[in-house]
């Protein structure tokens, strides 16, 4: 798959789609007006579901984070339409999808670029859940069970050697037996190293303290130590 022009925009999507995209389909305002726009999910407001007549799709514009944000709060430096991170992150999840990885399904993204900055949007399938192991971990009842997925599905990812650039509890997703991973930009894929591998369950326990207001070296050990100790025999 590979990015075509469409006046100012860069489009990528799925080949079954390539007849139907439309730049419009990335405007909120566009599935709005059709009562399609069925709410945000997100605390930045950056992530919209949508119904579509192809499925429900999760809508998500990129803004900036840190100092940048100040600057500009989506303009992104344009140093080539390969380089945008729309669609790195497409096809960064088209690579999870071949390996049947627990992620977003990409549907489609648009570059916007003029001059030297570029603004971006991803679709992807919108993944049921009945909640974010961040909603999880704030409610009084807690099972190991459920710290063991989170565990090994991190394991899966690494095995394949997916680095996961912000892994906080708000991008794990849970059912009652499937844990699935979101939010991969700027995600990479690396040869497998215990390094970076730790890094991102490093930064996953200080979002599971910040949100939860516990320590995974007190009240949350048990659950802490099942999670990682799933991670550990699961890693190969
Ligand atoms: N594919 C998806 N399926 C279901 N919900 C999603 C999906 N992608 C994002 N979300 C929801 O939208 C929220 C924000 O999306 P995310 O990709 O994490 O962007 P950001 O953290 O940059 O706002 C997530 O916490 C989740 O609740
Ligand atoms: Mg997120």
């Amino acid at each position: 798959m590979n990015p075509f022009k469409k006046n100012n925009n860069w489009l990528l999507c799925q080949p079954e789609l390539t007849d139907d995209i439309e730049a419009a389909w990335f405007e909120q305002s566009h599935w709005l007006n059709q009562g399609r726009l069925l709410g945000a999910n997100s605390g930045r407001g950056s992530a919209w579901i949508i119904k579509s007549e192809h499925g429900k799709w999760v809508l998500r514009h990129y803004f900036r984070g840190g100092l940048y944000a100040k600057v500009s709060r989506d303009k992104y430096l344009w140093t080539g339409v390969n380089n945008c991170r729309a669609f790195k992150e497409f096809q960064l999840l088209s690579k999870l999808q071949t390996w049947q990885l627990p992620a977003p399904n990409p549907v489609a993204a648009r570059v916007n670029h003029h001059g030297l900055f570029y603004r971006n949007d991803l679709i992807m399938a919108q993944i049921m859940h009945q909640q974010t192991f961040g909603q999880y971990i704030t409610k009084k009842e807690q099972d190991l069970t459920t710290w063991r997925l989170v565990g090994k599905t991190i394991a899966l990812f690494h095995n394949k050697g997916v680095f996961h650039s912000d892994l906080n509890a708000n991008n794990v997703l849970l059912n009652e037996d499937q844990v699935h991973l979101i939010d991969f930009d700027k995600g990479q894929i690396k040869t497998p190293n215990t390094h970076w591998q730790l890094k991102n369950i490093q930064r996953l326990k200080r979002s599971v303290e910040k949100i939860s207001q516990q320590s995974c070296q007190k009240e949350l050990k048990p659950y802490w130590d099942a999670l990682t100790t799933s991670w550990q025999q699961h890693l190969t």
